[in-house]
């Protein structure tokens, strides 16, 4: 099969393209031929080994694994003398954030990591569903509220941002999602009620109070949310802040009562493709694609991903389209 390979950690140019044996499941696994893989921010954290930090869990010095890629959608191709729950032919998909070296024609998975697949989506849009939402759903999973709650949501185009719209949405909240102009029909087709344009106006200067702030791109700070929050609000980045401040004042500001920093360790990545699975199926979530590259313009796509602009997710397709 074909696999994008590297031996060390750097920037799109320690690919290559390499020829190498299919994977062979072993007993508790299945082989999944993959039609679609997201490349993602979690993939860039992963190749450039950055911040640091991230080399406790992807290897240090040189990584782990030889190709990156944290999500899958593919058919089962072969299936382990132990496994009863899928058949060869099933469309499935899967996550998890630590990488699953998907960028590659096959691979394989613990069966109970294979999700079978809603019928009403394509492979790619499989892929683009997890990631994003993995880390909206823990994010909201850290606050309180209730039906009707004003939240707002900073970067409402990104893979994070749009699913936290949409979750948030579904749970019956109010969001202010901030964005360009031009994607202002987007996010709100996605549920956003209110919409602010960032190229236009400066969205800590507004004057409404929300119970919550998500940073979904990490651009803003505590500091100039506080006046957004609510007396208990709660202030949550996908960043550490521009001097790695969140998670001390995560542990610092709950000591005071009123507002607060938390910042979200994300745990259990499974449930989270169950819970996407399930509010596909009722149609309360559709992942925003943005473009698809076949697997040997894999440089091109993190180089893409990387710049901080794309909308939703960018696919890679091992077997081409
Ligand atoms: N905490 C974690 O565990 C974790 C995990 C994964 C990723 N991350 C981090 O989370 C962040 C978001 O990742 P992602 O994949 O969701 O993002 P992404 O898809 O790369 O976000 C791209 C979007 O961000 C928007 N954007 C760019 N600058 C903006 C600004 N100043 N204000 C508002 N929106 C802006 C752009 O929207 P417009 O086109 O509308 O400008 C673009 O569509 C990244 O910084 C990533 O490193 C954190």
């Amino acid at each position: 099969m074909k696999a994008a390979i590297r031996s060390h950690y750097g920037g799109p140019e320690v690919f290559s393209i390499q020829e190498v044996d299919i994977p062979q499941p072993k007993p508790n696994e299945v082989q999944v031929k993959i039609y679609a893989a997201t490349v993602n921010r979690t993939d860039c954290g992963a190749l450039w080994g950055k911040p640091w930090i991230i080399r406790l869990f992807t290897g240090f010095p040189n990584p782990k694994r030889k190709s990156t890629g944290t999500d899958f959608a593919g058919e089962v191709s072969r299936v382990g003398s132990q496994v009863n729950e899928l058949e060869v032919g099933d469309r499935v998909f899967g996550f998890r954030d630590n990488g699953l070296g998907s960028h590659a024609q096959y691979i394989c998975v613990p069966s109970k990591m294979a999700v079978p697949m809603p019928d009403n989506i394509t492979y790619a849009q499989g892929a683009a569903s997890p990631e994003g939402a993995h880390y909206a759903y823990n994010f909201i999973n850290k606050i309180k509220f209730k039906k009707g709650d004003k939240i707002l949501v900073n970067g409402g185009t990104g893979a994070i941002g749009s699913a936290l719209v949409q979750l948030l949405t579904a749970f019956g909240v109010e969001v202010t999602a901030v964005c360009r102009g031009e994607h202002a029909e987007l996010v709100k087709d996605l549920g956003a009620k209110r919409i602010i344009d960032y190229s236009r106006v400066d969205f800590t200067q507004d004057e409404e109070t929300f119970q919550c702030v998500f940073d979904a791109v990490g651009k803003s700070t505590f500091a100039q949310c506080k006046r957004l929050l609510e007396w208990n609000g709660v202030y949550i980045s996908s960043e550490l802040g521009p001097r790695m401040q969140n998670p001390f004042l995560a542990l610092f500001t709950p000591l005071g009562g009123g507002k607060r920093v938390k910042f979200p360790l994300p745990v259990n990545s499974h449930r989270s493709v169950l819970l996407m699975k399930e509010l596909i199926e009722k149609g309360k979530f559709k992942p925003l694609l943005d473009r698809s590259y076949p697997l040997e313009e894999i440089g091109q796509a993190y180089t893409y991903v990387a710049q901080g602009q794309k909308v939703g997710n960018v696919i890679l397709q091992p077997f081409g389209d």
